[in-house]
């Protein structure tokens, strides 16, 4: 009897955590999105040319903003970048299989199922694993080496310091990831809310792959344009980029004299 009020009397207490944790993992992945998709619009600006990419680079060393580079600015947004990125990535691990197991009866269920969210959803886990190596890599390199950012000195890392293969699987695993984070974000939200669910979902999904084909394109042309810089600048790797119109500067006392 005693036993029994016990038990009745008692509500469990709610546990806030779970919900805690997914704000916190769908605001920081949105926050990595918009950086990523900032980020490719900035790094491809050596589409427009290298002194563009010299503009941009000089840019968030704040040169134009107190007369010369403080390349520790890049260390510092490298590291919040990484703080950003570590806190997204270790709530979302909670989430992944954790064991051989787990993986093959979510694939097996994903086969059955035939959802195509299930199955973006095993491409989202797959592509963020794959992030947690390439994307330190790449930031660790950004955080210690902030000076070495530039036409040529972008272009001697992708080339002369063979890191074009990780950032073509960067490529693929950034966009992808990121195009189905924002989608799933915007289920999970119910945005945009229309009247008919079904076909809002058709036209997120086509958009999601709207958003990550442009990106992957651009990133695939920008890569390119680094690459031909590289081979062509393989003979003097090390030496930097000086902008059009300094050049002229230079140019003109030679003239002169
Ligand atoms: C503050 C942090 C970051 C800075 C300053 C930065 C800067 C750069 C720069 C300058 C390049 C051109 C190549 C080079 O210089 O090595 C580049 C390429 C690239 N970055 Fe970042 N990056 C940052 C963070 C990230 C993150 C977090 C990711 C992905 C998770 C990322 C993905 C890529 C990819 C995929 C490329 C190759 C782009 C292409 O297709 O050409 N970057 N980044």
């Amino acid at each position: 009897m005693q036993i029994q009020r016990k038990h009745s009397l008692k509500t469990p207490a709610l546990n806030l955590w779970p919900a805690r944790l997914d704000i916190i993992q769908g605001a920081t992945g949105l926050l990595l999105v918009v950086f990523m998709w900032g980020h490719m619009l900035l790094v491809s600006s050596i589409l427009l040319g290298k002194d563009a990419m010299y503009f941009v680079a000089r840019l968030f060393e704040g040169q134009y903003f107190f007369g010369r580079p403080y390349p520790l600015l890049v260390s510092f947004i490298a590291a919040a970048v990484f703080i950003l990125f570590a806190v997204h990535a270790l709530i979302a691990i909670r989430r992944m299989p954790g064991s051989y197991r787990e993986y093959r009866a979510f694939w097996q269920h994903s086969r059955s199922l035939r959802h195509p969210d299930t199955t973006l959803w095993l491409l989202q886990v797959i592509t963020g694993l794959l992030l947690m190596f390439f994307a330190t890599v790449h930031l660790y390199g950004m955080f210690t080496h902030p000076a070495d950012i530039g036409p040529y000195a972008s272009s001697d890392r992708v080339v002369s310091g063979v890191m074009w293969p990780m950032y073509l699987l960067l490529l693929f695993a950034v966009e992808l990831h990121a195009g189905i984070g924002i989608y799933r974000l915007a289920i999970k939200w119910g945005w945009p809310r229309g009247k008919n669910p079904r076909a809002t979902r058709r036209i997120l999904i086509r958009l999601k792959w709207v958003i990550s084909v442009f990106f992957i394109v651009l990133g695939l042309l920008t890569l390119a344009a680094y690459i031909k810089i590289g081979i062509e600048h393989s003979d003097q790797v090390g030496e930097r980029y000086v902008p059009a119109a300094l050049q002229a500067q230079e140019a003109k006392p030679a003239k002169d004299k």
